[in-house]
């Protein structure tokens, strides 16, 4: 075992499914905060949110998913020391052709994304489960949610949009990664999965900027 964790496959295998999983919990997150847009009621989403407080499932798999999350950082982050100390290449399998800016700055755009998420989870798990904002009645999950992208707040819109798209550029090379990591590296399977890679960093960083810039316009028109 712990020469597989040594071992350059093992590294690469177990950073490309800590990721993948991340990948599967980003859809979910995005359906389900997508439920704002959606209804802009705001109905739909407070239900969705007492759902997912008061299942017993989805109160383990927030703790899976916080495991998950660190293993991600810590692993990676120490991966790239330990290839910084013997040769310069990233952790990420990369051919001459297939070197893209983003696979050279997975590092980087990986600690910006994590910079970002601290600030992302003072905002609403911290707010959510941490303080009465919402049993004292003082706003819905909806309120908190959304107030947050609204002109008079305008930095956070700003904040967030740019978090997406350095998000979506780290999701473009990682999926590639980790795809190429588990064997499906053969020519013809190379160029759909680049194209899958893009279209799903597109889909993620276009689907939640929606979210932000939906109720930031709302905000000016109201
Ligand atoms: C417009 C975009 C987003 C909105 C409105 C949003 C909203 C939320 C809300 C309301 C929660 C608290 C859920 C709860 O505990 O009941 C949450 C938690 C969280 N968010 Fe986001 N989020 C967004 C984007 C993202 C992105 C892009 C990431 C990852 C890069 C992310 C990662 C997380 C994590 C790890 C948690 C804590 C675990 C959880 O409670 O599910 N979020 N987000």
């Amino acid at each position: 075992m712990a020469n597989f964790f040594n071992s350059s496959v093992g590294k690469k295998i177990i950073m490309s499914l800590s990721g993948l999983f991340l990948i599967l919990f980003l859809l979910v997150h995005l359906s389900i905060n997508f439920l704002t847009v959606v209804d802009p009621s705001g109905k739909l989403f407070n239900q969705a949110s007492e759902f997912m407080e008061t299942n017993p499932f989805i109160f383990v798999m927030q703790f899976v998913l916080a495991a998950g999350f660190l293993f991600h950082i810590f692993y990676g982050t120490w991966l790239t020391l330990q290839n910084r100390k013997t040769r310069p290449v990233p952790y990420a399998v990369s051919t001459q052709s297939n070197v893209s800016w983003s696979s050279q700055n997975m590092w980087i755009t990986g600690a910006v994304i994590l910079g970002f998420l601290v600030l992302h989870l003072y905002n609403y798990f911290y707010k959510l489960k941490f303080t009465d904002l919402i049993e004292s009645g003082q706003m819905t999950e909806f309120e908190l949610v959304t107030g947050l992208f609204h002109v008079n707040n305008w930095i956070y819109t700003l904040l967030y949009v740019s978090w997406f798209i350095i998000l979506g550029l780290h999701l473009n090379h990682a999926l590639q990664s980790a795809f190429q990591t588990i064997g499906l590296n053969n020519q013809q399977w190379l160029n759909r999965l680049k194209w899958l890679s893009s279209i799903y960093a597109i889909f993620i960083t276009i689907g939640f900027s929606t979210i932000s810039l939906y109720f930031f316009i709302r905000s000016i028109l109201n």
